[in-house]
């Protein structure tokens, strides 16, 4: 390609490309939140509303925005998020968001939903320059939970994020409108919907039925694999309500790496999190996608690192479009933030290419947003800089 912005300028343009590409109803599933969609818009409009106080004539020809997470060198602040369902977006997008995070020396993040098996990403994206790490629900049947984590132990994932949030099924009414159930039927509505759409059915569900057969979510257990029928699409089978702090600990047991746990909003569950033998928490609100309730994460943001900021490391997702969203977080206090749908919608929109461009686009906009602070590190952003609503 000879076209390195792929005539991709913002994460605007990403989102854009990726709803033209891909079928109404899986980009509707990527891309939308929950009930009335408040707390996504939310996402977006509180972080518009906190602003930025620069200092000039300090120098800024030199800039570096590199961090230190977990002892570990990266050469950005941000770590892709894990959003289930990425091999859906394009062929093996699992693996092509992988291997560009590798490229940008950043962490990626697998999810348990993924279409493709968490030992052919290892393969195809692990290795020198790599930092993978593993998301994962908690199923009903514990035993089948530990079994997976074992095989992300064997494969050489790094840190493991369990994601609390979502204890039962969240509402969103567009999947059930669309025809989004597993496993897929097809309606006059949805094959309309993917005739109009040749370049996807042809590069990624041609593709997938000519080679591995029917996409399915390669990282279940085989028992729990087979239970799916007609649910709304997602991890229908294992959600689990009756998780608590026991899981918690019990993993911290079992994981001899770094643990994290994603979806944490209040301060007290943060320490709980710590006391527990968390390494680090990812204050989220899921991109908007459960609780329609939530507030905005970077609004939990100051009180979660007084909390247990000293203890633990403090990530946090929901809402980042810029690179100057990525910077308020720091200033306020986070280790690092994690991005969900920019490349997803990236890797919709151009496969690998795409992704490595989302990730791009956020480099240039930390570097130059930081430059406009009158800074040259991350480490000089201070909550001084940041005027909250
Ligand atoms: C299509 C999609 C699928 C997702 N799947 C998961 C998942 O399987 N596990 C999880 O912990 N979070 C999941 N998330 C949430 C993301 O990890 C992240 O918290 C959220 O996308 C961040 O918000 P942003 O999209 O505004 O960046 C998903 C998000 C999207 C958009």
């Amino acid at each position: 390609m000879s076209d390195p912005t792929l005539g991709l300028y913002d994460t605007t343009d990403l989102r854009n490309a990726a709803k033209q590409r891909l079928p109404r109803g899986l980009f509707e599933f990527m891309d939308r939140g929950h009930d009335d969609e408040v707390a996504m818009r939310d996402n977006v409009a509180v972080m518009q509303s906190i602003k930025l106080h620069p200092r000039v004539l300090t120098d800024v020809s030199v800039r570096d925005q590199g961090i230190t997470l977990f002892g570990k060198a990266q050469q950005m602040p941000v770590i892709v998020a894990p959003t289930g369902s990425a091999g859906l977006a394009w062929h093996d997008g699992e693996i092509a968001i992988a291997r560009a995070a590798r490229a940008h020396g950043i962490p990626f993040t697998l999810a348990l939903g993924s279409m493709t098996k968490l030992e052919r990403v290892a393969e195809a994206a692990g290795g020198p320059g790599s930092s993978l790490w593993f998301q994962f629900y908690m199923w009903p049947q514990r035993k089948l939970s530990h079994q997976v984590i074992a095989r992300a132990r064997e494969a050489g994932f790094e840190a493991l994020v369990f994601t609390v949030d979502t204890p039962v099924a969240p509402g969103r009414e567009y999947n059930l409108k669309n025809g989004m159930t597993i496993p897929f039927k097809f309606t006059a509505r949805n094959t309309l919907d993917v005739l109009a759409h040749p370049r996807w059915l042809a590069g990624v569900w041609l593709r997938y039925m000519l080679t591995t057969g029917t996409p399915r979510y390669q990282n279940f257990p085989q028992e729990t694999q087979t239970k799916i029928t007609a649910l709304p699409m997602g991890r229908s089978s294992n959600f689990c309500a009756d998780i608590t702090w026991d899981d918690v600990r019990e993993l911290r047991r079992l994981w001899p790496h770094k643990l994290i746990v994603k979806g944490i909003l209040h301060a007290q569950d943060a320490v709980m999190a710590a006391d527990c033998g968390a390494d680090a928490v990812v204050i989220s609100n899921h991109g908007g996608r459960v609780l329609d309730a939530a507030p905005a994460p970077i609004l939990a943001l100051p009180k979660v690192v007084d909390a247990v900021g000293k203890r633990i490391t403090v990530i946090v997702d929901s809402g980042f479009r810029r690179g100057a969203d990525v910077i308020k977080a720091m200033a306020l206090g986070a280790n690092a933030v994690m991005l969900g749908r920019a490349p997803l919608h990236g890797v919709a929109a151009a496969g690998e290419a795409g992704a490595l461009r989302a990730l791009q686009i956020y480099r240039d906009e930390i570097d130059r947003v930081l430059a406009l602070l009158g800074c040259t590190r991350l480490d000089q952003l201070t909550r001084a800089h940041v005027a909250m609503p």
